[in-house]
């Protein structure tokens, strides 16, 4: 009786380690500072459009980061700042738009927790996965009249956003994402206000390098023409880790022959940026739909061009434009997803592996070593 009893509980114990080992497993930690396979993409604009049947309308957060091949998200966007003044906080309250999502605004007239979105930064963050905020976009009203606006706005995105740290002012400001703290911050600027972003930049970057907790990451996504009329000035004046080339929509987009720009770029990164160490990402559009030109019709092609520039020192990876279309496109000549198609380039021109077919597949193994301990767990109970 007591030794088979034991055993049971032993034999229970292991598959329940086993169980939760598996349900806690998360995609490999690659450190996005120094990998070159890195895939980027923008989430929220969900520019495929609202469409009646839903199924294929952008899903929410989490969804993404159930993918081995999306490992930086930028949530897109903020697209009002410094935004509407708020007697009651004594600030600048800005507005973040994600069309047709669970949480689609917060607003000065609306401060509410973008709960779904904050549960799902936490999640993600859990898999690995860099949520980044990103500031601008093509629509929307930004831009400061003043450097110490700008500076104020600092401030206030630290105070919204970063980590919790509540002694410079009595006033608590609304975090539209509750008590969840992103891990960077992307600038997107598509107008010609330019004032103020070196120094924005910099009242960030003096409060993140002073935490304990862990790395931030700062990136810009120009256009390839260079210099970049709107934000130069943030290219040649802060230190940024990333930075997201759009080579569509222009000229030097990725699918010209003669005019893609990379080399451009590759001399900003080395002779240029502040951040020595910079990584620049190639990208692209991830569906016809997407941009005006630059899409890239075959993974064949897509192989030629990744291979064209990964040997770059400075080469960090792939950048897409958006979740919501790339996820629902394949290359013509691939049975796999543009972002699954670009991963496993990515990964066997680095290091010559492929990656898990899905990592969404991985959580229903969880789900069935789950069960499988509850069931050995009722036996258990029955037999001894
Ligand atoms: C990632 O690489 C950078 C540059 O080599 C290094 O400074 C940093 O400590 C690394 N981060 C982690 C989490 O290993
Ligand atoms: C807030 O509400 C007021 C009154 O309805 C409106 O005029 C204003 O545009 C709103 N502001 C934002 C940022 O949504
Ligand atoms: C915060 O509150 C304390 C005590 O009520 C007051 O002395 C101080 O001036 C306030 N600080 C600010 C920045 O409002
Ligand atoms: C950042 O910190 C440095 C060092 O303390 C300081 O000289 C600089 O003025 C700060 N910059 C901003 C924009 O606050
Ligand atoms: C926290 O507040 C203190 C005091 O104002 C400041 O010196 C420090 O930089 C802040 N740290 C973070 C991580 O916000
Ligand atoms: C690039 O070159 C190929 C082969 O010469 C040609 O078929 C294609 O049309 C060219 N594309 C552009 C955008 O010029
Ligand atoms: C950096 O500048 C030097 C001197 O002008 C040039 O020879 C080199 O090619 C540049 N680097 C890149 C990557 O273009
Ligand atoms: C692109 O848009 C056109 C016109 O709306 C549509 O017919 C086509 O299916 C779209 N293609 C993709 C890959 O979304
Ligand atoms: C990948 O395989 C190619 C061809 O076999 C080889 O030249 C290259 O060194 C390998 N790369 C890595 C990172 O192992």
């Amino acid at each position: 009786m007591v030794p088979s009893f034991i055993a049971k509980i032993s034999g229970l114990l292991m598959m329940m380690v086993v169980a939760v080992a598996t349900a806690g497993s998360s995609s490999p930690a690659t450190n996005i500072s120094t990998s070159k396979d890195t895939v980027a993409i923008y989430w929220g604009q969900n520019s495929l459009g609202y469409l009646s049947n839903f199924k294929n309308n952008e899903k929410e957060l989490w969804w993404y980061c159930n993918w081995d091949s999306v490992d930086i998200i930028m949530l897109a966007f903020m697209q009002d700042f410094p935004g509407t003044y708020s007697s009651k906080y004594e600030t600048y309250i800005p507005t973040l738009s994600f069309p047709h999502h669970k949480d689609s605004e917060f607003s000065v007239n609306n401060t509410a927790v973008m709960s779904r979105i904050a549960k799902d930064i936490k999640y993600c963050q859990k898999r690995n996965k860099k949520i980044l905020l990103s500031l601008g976009g093509e629509a929307g009203s930004y831009g400061f009249d003043s450097t110490e606006q700008a500076q104020e706005f600092g401030h206030t995105l630290w105070q919204m956003f970063g980590e919790k740290n509540h002694t410079k002012s009595n006033i608590t400001l609304p975090r539209p994402f509750g008590d969840s703290v992103i891990d960077g911050f992307d600038f997107d600027i598509e107008n010609d206000q330019t004032e103020g972003y070196v120094t924005l930049i910099e009242t960030l970057q003096n409060y993140t390098s002073s935490s304990t907790k862990k790395k931030y990451y700062y990136s810009a996504a120009p256009q390839c023409p260079y210099p970049d009329q709107n934000m130069n000035t943030i290219l040649a004046g802060n230190s940024l880790d990333m930075v997201f080339v759009q080579f569509y929509n222009n000229d030097c987009n990725a699918n010209s022959n003669s005019s893609f720009n990379w080399d451009t770029w590759a001399d900003y990164a080395q002779n240029t940026s502040l951040n020595s160490d910079v990584q620049v990402y190639l990208g692209l559009p991830g569906s016809v739909n997407s941009s005006s030109t630059g899409y890239i019709e075959t993974s064949a092609e897509l192989q030629t061009l990744i291979k064209s520039v990964d040997s770059d020192s400075h080469f960090g990876g792939v950048m897409l434009w958006e979740a919501s279309m790339s996820f629902q496109n394949k290359p013509t000549d691939s049975k796999n997803s543009y972002p699954m198609t670009i991963k496993n380039i990515l990964k066997s021109q680095v290091d010559n592996s492929t990656v898990k077919i899905n990592g969404a597949m991985d959580s229903k193994k969880n789900h069935m070593n789950l069960a499988l301990a509850i069931v050995a767990f009722g036996w258990i109970i029955l037999t001894v």
